[in-house]
């Protein structure tokens, strides 16, 4: 009798031991398989930074140089892209809290945002300059800024440059966008953003407005990758470099920055 309850309670406890050995194994080689084969990537953007990243009401899909950047090293790696709209301060959060997988958003590369992001090589060269009324005679360089009133977009490197110069009024607001009508509201002196979608917002006829040629920094543009995937880094590094031998990185270029667009 006894030894019958000991028999039983031992094959129980077998038992037990194999199917959470099974269990234990099958999830290890599950997550084996998702890391070897992310079949897709989780991209996001603040799509309000045109020519960049930006919405066409007639078009379904984001619009812009990131846009279509980030979906041609998608098709290289072989892994669909999926993009979502996260506004700019709230993206990296959004990485570090495994809510996507890389940040494309004409985001600056440096060592603030390194300490929490990897980033990519860089993709492009931009840099900041401001954009006045077009009547301001007053306003000729950065140092003109002095005691103005200045907007950029929250959590921006605009935001990080205009708060070191003396006596500033610096208004951080959500999108260029919203800067560029305060500006013209005359509610502000100047915006401070990047030349690229400084220059592009007023060749596409946003008037009323000049963009200033002294340039405040120079700044590359790199891809961000969670700290925890260096794999991922590897991956779009090799991608990217491929799209720049084999012409397709000039192509998206060229779509967006011909050389009558660019200045
Ligand atoms: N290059 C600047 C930065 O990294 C501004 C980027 C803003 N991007 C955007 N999609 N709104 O801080």
């Amino acid at each position: 009798m006894k030894l019958k309850k000991i028999l039983c309670a031992l094959t129980a406890a077998f038992m037990a031991m194999t199917i959470l050995a099974g269990c234990g194994g099958e999830k290890k080689e599950a997550d084996n398989k998702a890391k070897n084969e992310m079949k897709v990537i989780r991209a996001a953007g603040s799509i309000d930074f045109a020519p960049f990243e930006f919405q066409d009401e007639t078009k379904k899909e984001y619009q812009g140089f990131d846009m279509d950047l980030i979906r041609a090293l998608g098709k290289e790696m072989g892994v669909k892209v999926e993009i979502s709209n996260i506004a700019f301060d709230g993206l990296i959060p959004a990485l570090e809290a495994g809510n996507i997988d890389v940040i494309i958003s004409g985001m600056t590369i440096n060592d603030a945002r390194k300490k929490k992001v990897l980033f990519s090589d860089p993709y492009y060269e931009s840099g900041l300059t401001m954009v006045v009324a077009a009547n301001n005679n007053n306003i000729k360089a950065f140092k003109d800024l002095e005691g103005k009133k200045v907007a950029v977009q929250i959590g921006t490197t605009s935001a990080a440059e205009v708060r070191k110069i003396k006596d500033v009024k610096i208004v951080e607001l959500d999108t260029p966008s919203i800067c560029f009508m305060e500006l013209k509201a005359g509610n502000v002196d100047a915006v401070v953003n990047d030349r690229p979608v400084n220059d592009y917002f007023i060749s596409r006829g946003f008037d009323g407005v000049k963009s200033l040629p002294d340039r405040l920094t120079a700044e590359d543009y790199g891809i961000a990758i969670n700290k925890k995937n260096p794999e991922l880094q590897k991956k779009i590094n090799a991608a990217l470099k491929k799209l720049k031998e084999n012409g397709e990185y000039q192509k998206i270029f060229d779509k967006w920055f011909s050389a009558k667009r660019e200045k």
